[in-house]
Order: structure tokens, then sequence, then C-alpha cells
């Protein structure tokens, strides 16, 4: 068998190049990356990256294996893949098989962000406590009005990261529960109703109307209780926080024959604010971990910016969907639809 028929059996995109170092051959996966029209055309022509060019020209003139990166730019998003080139027993060139790692690469990138940005969020409550620790062991030793202020605020800050690493851990329970889906029957309209109760004194302190609708009968559907519980107090408090002083937050509940998102019969949980509404432009990046309209203003409301990475999280797991729609200057609507059956 020719190694021309070989690369057919092969799945991920693979090359030959033959002793006069032109590509002699690709698979369909290579055409897919090259085209067709590279074959015949010399090696060097096609993949232009320094590195794995001379990683080529080494095994061809060694006979010995060898391993290089090469980086596609061709495509909207950027692939990397990790190249095996393989000398041919058979007869003198190499084959060269390409491994698609971008996701492997993107995992990387995406763990190195959240740690840094985890470390960011640490970081700013440290050295506000380490700055006033250091003010009341020297200029303000003796000052009893500001020991008492400086104290209130190394409380809030410490609270501060205490809700940060609570937020971080039901991050990690909720990813690794992810693939399994909730057993056991919940009502909904009770879980929605005990949230949004729990949240009362929160509501009138913001000055926030806090109403019900559509809970008078219970709703039953597939679902952890915890975490449902988890979902609806975010949207909740959210709501208060960023639905400002005046205004009234509304949470309804409506059962669906069809949900089309769903694909089947579901329950509604939307949770509607008269607030400052959202930039369109922010709607589609909410749920990203540490994503927030405003770092400063939420940061000044003790949010850590994963609540809404959380709630996407246990509604993926509920096979739910979340959809946000937002009008500025009127207010922002987040519901949550979970299937019932
Ligand atoms: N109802 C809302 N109205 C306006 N903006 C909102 C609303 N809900 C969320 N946001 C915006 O989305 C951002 C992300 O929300 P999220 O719940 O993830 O974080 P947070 O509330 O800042 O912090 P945390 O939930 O961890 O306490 C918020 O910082 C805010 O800018
Ligand atoms: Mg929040």
């Amino acid at each position: 068998m020719g190694p021309e028929t070989f690369i057919k059996a092969i799945p991920m995109a693979c090359a030959v190049i033959g002793e006069d170092e032109r590509i002699r051959a690709l698979n369909v996966a290579g055409e897919a990356l090259f085209g067709s029209a590279v074959v015949g055309r010399h090696f060097a022509a096609v993949l232009r990256q320094p590195a794995l060019l001379d990683r080529i020209e080494g095994a061809l003139a060694s006979g010995r294996p060898a391993q290089s990166r090469y980086v596609y730019t061709g495509a909207a998003r950027e692939r990397t893949f990790e190249v095996a080139i393989t000398p041919m027993e058979s007869e003198p060139g190499v084959i060269l098989a390409f491994d698609d790692v971008t996701a492997l690469a993107e995992a990387g990138e995406m763990r190195s962000e959240f740690v840094a940005n985890v470390s960011h969020e640490l970081r700013t409550p440290l050295t506000a406590i380490s700055g006033f620790v250091e003010t009341l062991r020297g200029p303000a030793r003796d000052d009893a009005a500001a020991r008492d202020q400086f104290l209130t605020i190394m409380e809030s800050e410490t609270r501060r990261m205490h809700r940060l690493v609570d937020d971080l851990l039901s991050l990690a329970r909720v990813e690794d529960t992810e693939r399994l889906r909730p057993s056991g029957e919940q009502d909904i309209a009770g879980l929605a109703t005990s949230a949004a109760q729990s949240l009362n004194g929160h509501a009138a302190e913001h000055g926030v109307a806090l109403h019900l609708e559509g809970m008078d009968e219970p709703v039953f559907a597939p679902a952890d209780p915890d975490q449902i519980m988890q979902v609806f107090t975010n949207l909740i408090e959210n709501a208060i926080k960023y639905g400002g002083a005046g205004g009234s937050v509304t949470v309804s509940l409506a059962q669906v024959a069809h949900d089309p998102r769903l694909r089947g019969p579901g329950v509604i949980v939307a949770v509607t604010d008269t607030g400052e509404g959202i930039d369109e432009r922010h709607l589609g990046r909410l749920t990203e971990r540490f994503y927030r309209v405003d770092t400063h203003r939420s940061r000044g409301k003790g949010g850590t910016g994963l609540g809404l990475a959380i709630v996407k999280h246990i509604v993926n797991r509920h096979r739910g969907r979340l959809r946000i729609e937002s009008t500025l200057g009127e207010g922002s609507r987040f519901s949550v639809a979970l299937p019932t059956a």
C-alpha cells in the first residue's frame, strides 16, 4: 500500500512530501486545510513557518522523525496543530500528520487568565487590609475614631474575600456536576417563592418593591433544589442591586406546553427590573466569569462578577436556557426556562 492510500484512512490532516521536497498527496482533511491546489508545490511555499520547515528539512535529510507546531491562520479562528513528521520506510520522503490541539491550547490560556483574575480580585482587598494594619500600628495608633473606621473597612474587605472564595467553590462544584442530570422533581414555584422571600429584607433596604406572579400553584420539574435556589437568588439579588432605588422587581412564573428553545414543555421563571438596563454590547458577555459592566461599581456593591457564570452553569446542567433581554433606561429581564419532562 502506497503512502497516498495509507493517509486516506487517517482522519487528521495528513500530507506526503516526496524526495523532491514537493507535496505529493493530501488526504481529505489535508485538502480542507490547504486546498487540493497545493499538490505538486514545494512544501516551504505552502507551510511557510520557519520552525516547522527546519524540522521537515531535518527529517528529510536524516531519516529521523520530528515534531513541530503549526499555527493555521486561514480561518476566522486561529488553529494550532501539533505536527508529527515521520520518514517513510518504503521510500525517501516524509509523512506529515496534523493534530489539532486548538482546544487544549485555549483551555490552557483560559486557565491562566482565570488564575490572573482570581489573584487580582484577592490582591485588591489584601492590599487595603495590609495598608490599614500598618496605619493602625503607626500614625493611627491612639486615634480611636480612625481605628473604628478602619476596622469597619477591614471587616467589609474580609467579607468580600469570603464571598469570592464561596463563589469560586460553588463554581467548581457546579462544573463538577455539569454532566450529571438532576434527578428528583422539585416544586419550581415554591423554590422561586422562597428565594424571593429570603430577599425581602434586602429589597426593602434598597427601596425596591418585590412582586411575585404566577406562583400560586406548585409546578414540578427535575431539579437540584439548592442549585435552582442559587439561580433565583442570584438573579433577584442582581435585579435589586442594579434595579435602582424606587424601582420594582417582578418574579413571574409561566408554564409552556412547548418551548422552542427546550424543544418541549417547560417552566419559565423571569426576573424583571425597572433599572438602568444593560447596553447591548455587554449582553453576550455577562455570563463570563468576572465580567462586569462597571467593575468599580459592582465591587462597591460587594460583587465578584461570578454570579451569572454560576447561573449559566447551573441552567446548562438542567438542560435549560437562560435569556437576557434589556433596554437601556427601562430595565432588564433575565429568564430561565427549565424542561418539565
Ligand atoms: N438586573 C441587572 N441590571 C443591570 N445590570 C446587571 C443586572 N444583572 C447583572 N448586571 C450586570 O452584570 C454583571 C455581572 O453580574 P454577576 O451577577 O455575574 O456579578 P455581580 O452581581 O457583580 O457579582 P456577584 O453576583 O458575584 O455578587 C454585574 O456586575 C452588572 O454589571
Ligand atoms: Mg450577582
